[in-house]
């Protein structure tokens, strides 16, 4: 495969016929649904990098959607696990039979969490962890609604999509939807309340107390709180304590679950295996996928046992526990648990020094209106204008189509803003050279803007 050599800044990446072919044929047979104007077509991935189907290389500052938290395709304990599973026996029917595998990993898994935490469910993706999480919810309050968030995104298939509230493309045409309430996240740049942290005294917390749970549906009817302790896809929000600390408070007072949504947030993303943990707060129910299974599909919930257990066959599927995905999953989790400390270090440390360097661009830049994150789940967002924070939604995708066209993979979120979610085993190298790239885009397209 040859490697166009583009880190100088004389190669651009090379959109071949090749490359073109396979996207005019996905358009002809793929549904229609989401695909990006990027031409990007991966073939190949190695830690860092990642290679086209033309041998174009990339710097990857998306971990394709949050899943490669540990590098693409760079773990041989992983590969060598899913061959080896591969040969014994790919699926073993856990809804209805018994394997060791699952229960092993489930036993692993609950070491990641709080004492108390005692019950893991599988399916295979993040929408199914938490389509579990608001039917066992129910099932253990034996009440009907849940409060979400203005601007989460916790999936979308039905239940999930009912508390999803991140953008009106994803509902439109797909309601009515079941049971959810929702109320302003904790969005400080831009206060649904016109107002400044801290002296705005958590107005967002009073407000649910106030309008939601007074006027919509009575608190004794609520079953769960579902949140995201950093939305993700509506943005990478990232709240602050008091506000987690508040919802925590409002859950026990009336006896609601209080669910994280971990799905994007967790799994050392945002420097600690459980995103909840940088708050100090303690979830009831704990949604996990992308990253879990280092590339193949697993999502998990896990309940605190406290909560009580789920009468047989009232929720299940098919694949959950699927043998392979469990020992991709159990791979990687072993190399997670014996560095754990060395990880959240790492994610911590390269998470600092992205943030102060994005800083500095801020400074320098009309269009950087915000720059926030935890460890290396961070995001940075466009805007028109420092002073009317005017969303800069074009220019934010021409930032994104630059940096791809200069060999680094971005993705967006929310209305303008850049996911920066390299892997946290990227190497300070990689991190500075895709930094320098972000930054020769910015201010490229900064020229037409303020
Ligand atoms: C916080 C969160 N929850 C749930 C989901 C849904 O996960 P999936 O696409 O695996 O269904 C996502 C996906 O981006 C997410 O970011």
């Amino acid at each position: 495969m040859a490697c166009l050599n583009y880190w100088d800044g004389s190669t651009r990446v090379n959109v071949t016929k090749k490359i073109s072919d396979i996207i005019a044929r996905d358009k002809k047979v793929i549904m229609t649904t989401t695909r990006s104007e990027i031409p990007f077509v991966p073939a190949k991935g190695d830690g860092d990098f990642i290679y086209d189907v033309s041998g174009n290389k990339f710097i990857d500052f998306s971990s394709f959607i949050a899943v490669y938290n540990l590098g693409v395709n760079s773990s041989k304990a992983v590969h060598n696990a899913i061959t080896s599973q591969a040969g014994r026996l790919m699926h073993s029917a856990f809804t209805d039979f018994y394997a060791e595998p699952p229960v092993r990993f489930a036993e692993n898994l609950l070491t990641m969490f709080p004492k108390g935490f005692g019950r893991v469910f599988y399916s295979n993706s993040g929408t199914e962890a938490n389509e579990a999480a608001l039917k066992f919810s129910k099932l253990f309050t034996k009440r009907q609604y849940v409060l979400s968030f203005y601007n989460s995104f916790h999936g979308r298939t039905y239940g999930s999509l009912s508390m999803t509230s991140s953008r009106t493309v994803q509902r439109e045409h797909f309601g009515p939807f079941n049971s959810a309430v929702h109320a302003p996240y904790a969005y400080c740049y831009r206060c649904p309340f016109g107002q400044e942290y801290p002296s705005c005294g958590m107005a967002c917390v009073d407000y649910i107390k106030k309008y939601p749970l007074s006027k919509d549906v009575s608190p004794k009817e609520v079953a769960a709180i579902f949140v995201e302790p950093i939305q993700g896809e509506g943005g990478y929000v990232v709240p602050p304590k008091e506000f987690i600390a508040g919802l925590r408070e409002i859950a026990s007072d009336n006896g609601m679950a209080l669910v994280s949504d971990e799905v994007q947030a967790g799994y050392l993303r945002a420097g600690k295996f459980l995103c909840m943990d940088n708050f100090g707060v303690e979830a009831d129910i704990y949604t996990m996928a992308k990253a879990v299974g280092a590339g193949l599909p697993i999502g998990v919930t896990v309940t605190r046992s406290s909560l009580g257990s789920i009468r047989a066959g009232a929720h299940a599927n098919t694949f959950g526990g699927n043998l392979v995905s469990i020992a991709a999953a159990e791979a990687q989790l072993t190399y997670v648990k014996n560095n754990l400390r060395h990880l959240e270090a790492e994610s911590r440390q390269k998470g600092r020094h992205a943030m102060k360097r994005l800083e500095e661009m801020k400074e320098r830049y009309e269009l950087i209106g915000d720059v926030r994150g935890i460890a290396l789940m961070i995001g940075m967002e466009l805007v028109k204008s420092k002073k009317t924070k005017e969303p800069a939604a074009s220019e934010r995708d021409r930032v994104i189509r630059q940096c791809f066209e200069n060999g680094l993979i971005l993705l967006p979120a929310g209305d303008s803003s850049i996911r920066i979610i390299p892997p946290i085993t990227v190497s300070q190298q990689s991190l500075d050279r895709g930094l320098s790239i972000l930054e020769e885009a910015i201010s490229s397209v900064n020229k037409s803007v303020g």
